[in-house]
């Protein structure tokens, strides 16, 4: 049966602008260990706010760098799951379509999704601490599972230490991705909020944003969040079984759908 209540759908296929906001659920069924999963382990012994911070890496770069490779090797063993694909084919069908993550995986991009604003950076975009960035090395996938402290590379182009090109606990979410992330949620007809808990601001601000421009905020979770009060569609269930029914439902009333 239908998952969207009725207009709604059509609302999606004629929206000039549809934000697809995704959280660290969109990728729990690719199998990609969510922040807090990632401790397990050699890791488990650490508290996540005891590796992702800077005083962290600068008191133990190896350490951090680490537990980063460790992370983003097991995101190249992952694969795209039915609601990241669903989620690039909605931009491709409904043109203003942008797709907005607190994910620093690249699960978005492997389905096909077209510049993903990335709130907290991604694993995939290393740089040194003086900000250059550096190509990370593509290289072999098969970091053993209990892989232990590596020594970050050195940064080519001025001999700093290279980091994980992602936000940690203390820092300024990227000033051009937050920026666009509030534009598009502030102008946009559709906000589509998918499996993130809602409670790590300012990225949870911009469900807020979009309902008080007047947007139609549509939430898909498993569980309840804090956005069940605001939100006004709220879909009970995962994103790999929801986004491609939404998704079947907008292609079917989109003209020549
Ligand atoms: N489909 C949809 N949602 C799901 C699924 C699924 N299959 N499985 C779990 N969820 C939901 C959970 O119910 C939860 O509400 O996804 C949400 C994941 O919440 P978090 O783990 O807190 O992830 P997120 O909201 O992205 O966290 C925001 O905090 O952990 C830091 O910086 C990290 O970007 C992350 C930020």
């Amino acid at each position: 049966q239908r998952v969207l209540p009725d207009g709604v759908a059509e609302r999606i296929a004629t929206a000039g602008r549809v934000v697809v906001f995704t959280g660290a659920g969109i990728s729990a069924e690719s199998g990609v260990p969510t922040f807090r999963d990632a401790l397990t382990g050699l890791w488990s012994r650490f508290d996540a706010y005891e590796l992702a911070t800077p005083e962290a890496f600068e008191a133990d770069p190896a350490l951090v760098w680490g537990w980063y490779e460790w992370r983003r090797a097991a995101v190249r063993k992952a694969e795209p799951n039915a609601g990241h694909v669903a989620a690039a084919a909605l931009q491709a069908l409904v043109p203003g379509t942008v797709v907005v993550t607190q994910n620093v995986d690249d699960l978005h991009e492997r389905a096909g999704s077209k510049d993903p604003v990335h709130l907290h950076g991604s694993l995939f975009a290393p740089r040194c601490v003086a900000g250059h960035p550096f190509d990370a090395p593509s290289g072999d996938d098969d970091v053993p599972d209990d892989l232990g402290p590596v020594p970050p590379p050195r940064c080519t182009a001025c001999g700093a230490l290279v980091r994980p090109g992602v936000v940690w606990f203390g820092e300024a979410l990227p000033r051009a991705a937050f920026t666009a992330a509030v534009e598009a949620a502030s102008s946009c007809d559709v906000l589509l909020s998918i499996g993130t808990s809602g409670v790590v601001y300012p990225a949870a601000e911009l469900p807020v944003v979009a309902t008080r421009s007047g947007a139609t905020v549509i939430q898909v979770n498993p569980d309840e969040t804090p956005l069940d009060d605001i939100c006004d569609v709220n879909l009970r269930g995962t994103a790999a079984r929801l986004l491609p029914a939404l998704y079947a439902e907008v292609k079917e009333v989109t003209a020549g759908g």
